[in-house]
């Protein structure tokens, strides 16, 4: 198939392009490089042997997407463009919405004009919001408390309506845990600028010694070791599920749901610990008070990307930590 990865020299873009690739697909570009360098490419074609079509585009710019429709014909899109820091978002919500939700917008009126009707969208587990038991399943109540987390949900709302009036439209919502992980060759990666905000980005940081200790934010939540729970799952693991969720947007219409987890949580503490094993190295913390908006647990049901994409992480803790670590020293 031909697929349009949007924003693939992202994190989980430039791991599902590899992967797509690998498979055989037919994989163009576009991204405009807020988040992320050229430099994927040369990656991606060093890992795979092939190479990706790039458009530098902007989805807020309509116009600066139309040549990447016009110059192909996709069977579908895998949709990761978007901006992703929730704190950011709190503090600029109108650059959120512009960015994700008109955004998407406009490439949702090109995909129309343009007879490709097939996407696979990058929502979150932070749609559930705080959700009351655990594990968690699809059909859970939404709920958001913070702009990035809303637009998330109202995409997937924007995108189903899709659905209704036009029987031709295929979209499948992509519900990520927590990815972590890097590519097993070390070339592809997260590398966020700045402090980071997310727990193995500030792990990292503090294992190569640019930062002191990691603070743990808070060790009194009603879990085993009080510290926050969560399912972190492998890139590679996440950037699979697209691939097989491609098959289901071929063979169905209207809206399909799916968890993207591992089913397993594990607190900050295991992954702290998890990381040292893995890497034979120290990670100095102590406890901080929680941060506002976190939730004591969440991980996901998985059992329905199971039955229906035929898709299950494979990836444990341990081979997690390793790879993240063997990115960020080249990074470093
Ligand atoms: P990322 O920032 O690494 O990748 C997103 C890419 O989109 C970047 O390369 C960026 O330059 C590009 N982009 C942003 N705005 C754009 C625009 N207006 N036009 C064109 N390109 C644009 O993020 P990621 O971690 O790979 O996340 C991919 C998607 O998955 C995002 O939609 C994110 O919200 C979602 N998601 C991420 C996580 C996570 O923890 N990483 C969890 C759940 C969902
Ligand atoms: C994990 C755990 C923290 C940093 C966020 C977004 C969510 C999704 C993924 C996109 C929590 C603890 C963290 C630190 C810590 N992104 N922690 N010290 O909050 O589950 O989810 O990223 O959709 O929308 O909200 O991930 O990695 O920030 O935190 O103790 O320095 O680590 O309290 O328990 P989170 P995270």
């Amino acid at each position: 198939m031909k697929i349009l990865v949007t924003g693939g020299t992202g994190y989980i873009g430039s791991h599902t392009c590899v992967e797509l690739l690998q498979r055989g697909h037919e994989v163009a570009v576009f991204d405009n490089l807020y988040n992320s360098g050229i430099d994927v490419l040369g990656k991606i074609k060093q890992i795979t042997d092939r190479e990706v079509m790039f458009y530098k585009a902007d989805m807020r710019d309509k116009e600066s997407m139309r040549p990447v429709f016009e110059e192909n014909t996709f069977d579908a899109v895998i949709h990761f463009a978007g901006l992703k820091a929730v704190g950011e978002s709190v503090a600029k919500p109108l650059l959120y919405y512009q960015n994700n939700i008109a955004g998407t917008l406009n490439l949702c009126e090109l995909m129309k004009e343009y007879h490709c009707k097939r996407i696979i969208f990058s929502s979150s587990a932070t749609v559930y919001g705080s959700p009351k038991t655990v594990p968690v399943t699809e059909d859970f109540p939404l709920s958001t408390t913070n702009p990035y987390g809303s637009s998330k949900r109202m995409l997937e709302g924007i995108l189903s309506d899709l659905c209704v009036p036009d029987k031709e439209w295929s979209v499948i919502l992509l519900r990520y845990f927590n990815p972590i992980g890097a590519h097993e060759s070390g070339l592809l990666g997260e590398n966020p600028n700045g402090i980071p905000n997310n727990l193995m980005p500030y792990i990292i940081q503090v294992a190569a010694g640019k930062l002191p200790e990691l603070g743990v934010f808070g060790n009194d939540y009603d879990t085993p070791d009080g510290t926050g729970v969560r399912d972190y799952i492998h890139v590679v693991d996440l950037a699979r599920g697209h691939v097989n969720a491609l098959d289901k947007a071929v063979s169905s219409s209207g809206v399909n749901i799916y968890n993207l987890g591992t089913g397993n949580g594990y607190s900050v503490l295991d992954i702290v610990k998890a990381f040292e094993e893995a890497n034979k190295l120290t990670v100095p913390y102590s406890i901080k008070p929680r941060r506002a908006g976190d939730i004591a647990v969440c991980y996901a049901d998985p059992k329905k990307a199971k039955k229906e994409l035929g898709w299950e992480a494979e990836y444990g803790l341990t081979r997690m930590c390793r790879d993240s670590w063997r990115f960020a020293k080249q990074c470093l």
